[in-house]
């Protein structure tokens, strides 16, 4: 009979707005067979309630309020999980502008990250996790030898968004994230960096799959 596994491992992938962390992450869940989490879609999904029900993103209290009315779970849907907002994905409209300005605002209440990173650890009950965002190698799994910290230099960051037709201040974002008091954009202890800006995605997933290998996640006791 086959044994079953008793604790699941995670890969944490953090950096900056368009650093390529999404793709990598992505194409190392496929390759590795695990899943993959995009935490930041999360905070959109938040930040997208608040923007649909009229509310100010930049009003801690108005926030928090909100979150406690909004019916938030996570479902495991092939190999990446899906924020669900009142059972339904928000779709497409994650990705909008105003979300892409209103987010870092809403991302820096605690109330906000409490719920969210609670959300996240909980995936680690079901299955092998490589999960992407600012704050997974030093918040919410601090504790992984496996932690890749992913950046590029903000020109070729805005050129990669605007090669993909989307209008997002990246750097403006980073500098919130950044500056933040709970839980910044950090690099995590014992996270390994990355370069991104002269690599191709190809490049930065065999570099990523090099540092595990010396990491040792493909000889961990499974
Ligand atoms: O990864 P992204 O660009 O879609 O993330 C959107 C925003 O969400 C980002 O500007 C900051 C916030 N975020 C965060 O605070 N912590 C995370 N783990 C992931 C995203």
């Amino acid at each position: 009979m086959p044994t079953q596994r008793t604790r699941f491992d995670a890969i944490a992938i953090d950096g900056p707005a368009a650093s390529g962390k999404s793709t990598v992450a992505r194409i190392l869940a496929e390759t590795l067979e695990l899943t993959m989490v995009n935490s930041g879609e999360m905070y959109r999904a938040v930040t997208l309630s608040i923007l649909q029900q009229g509310a100010d993103p930049s009003a801690p209290d108005e926030v928090s309020r909100i979150l406690q009315e909004l019916e938030l779970s996570c479902i495991i849907d092939g190999r990446a999980s899906r924020i669900l907002v009142g059972g339904k994905h928000p779709g497409e409209a994650l990705r909008s502008e105003q979300v892409n300005t209103s987010v870092s605002a809403v991302a820096a209440v605690p109330e906000v990250r409490k719920l969210l990173v609670a959300l996240q650890r909980n995936l680690l009950e079901h299955s092998d996790l490589v999960m992407e965002g600012r704050d997974i190698g030093s918040v919410v799994f601090p504790e992984t030898p496996y932690k890749i910290y992913i950046e590029a230099s903000e020109s070729v960051r805005h050129r990669r968004r605007a090669a993909e037709g989307l209008n997002d201040s990246v750097g403006e974002r980073d500098r919130l994230d950044r500056a933040r008091k709970t839980a910044p954009l950090v690099v995590a202890d014992g996270a390994v960096v990355i370069d991104s800006s002269e690599m191709t995605i190809d490049d930065v997933v065999e570099h990523s799959v090099g540092i595990l290998r010396d990491l040792g996640w493909f000889s961990r006791n499974s």
